[in-house]
């Protein structure tokens, strides 16, 4: 399969994944955490669908297209670990996550997806939905919609 193929099932995927999600927590309280901004495509989808929910978005620095500026109250701005554990200084509060780190090296996004998830659990309401491109570690996965092919994207409750 080209790169191209590959990049288009990927982000058919993640966006068939992230409105999924929004019929997932519609009886559920909550808000949204998208970890990683980098050009801000996944962060203006879910301020489209889910125009109600706060909506924080986590990033080492502040890259996007000008039009998906998040609000500075909403964006986390520094190491994943460290903004984790600032989001998680007031509680579990967050319903949805979308897991979106990584640079493309294999066996270091999987690292990292295993290293921060503990630190993911600790913001995550109960039975909250996490949506990831990486492996989580200590969540329950569970089934995604149809459309997505397992494995090609993940889906776990907290
Ligand atoms: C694949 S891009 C995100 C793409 C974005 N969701 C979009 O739709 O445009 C990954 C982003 O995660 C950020 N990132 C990766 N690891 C990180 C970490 N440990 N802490 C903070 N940011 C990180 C990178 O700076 C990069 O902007």
């Amino acid at each position: 399969m080209s790169r191209l193929d590959s990049m288009l099932r990927r982000l058919t995927a993640q966006r068939d994944g992230l409105n999924w999600a929004v019929y997932q927590i519609s009886g559920m309280a909550g808000d949204v955490l998208d970890m990683g901004l980098g050009n801000g495509r996944t962060y203006d989808h879910l301020r489209e669908i889910l125009p109600d929910r706060r909506i924080w978005v986590m990033d080492r620095v502040l890259q996007c297209h000008p039009s998906s500026t998040p609000p500075a109250e909403d964006f986390l701005q520094g190491e994943a670990e460290p903004m984790l554990q600032k989001l998680a200084e007031g509680g579990p509060r967050i319903a949805f996550g979308h897991y979106d780190f990584g640079r493309g090296v294999k066996e270091e996004d999987v690292a990292e997806a295993a290293r921060l998830s503990p630190l993911i659990a600790q913001v995550l309401l109960p039975g909250g939905l996490l949506i990831s491109g990486q492996p989580l570690v200590g969540f329950e996965q569970i089934s995604g919609p149809d459309t997505i092919a397992p494995d090609r994207y993940l889906f776990y409750r907290a």
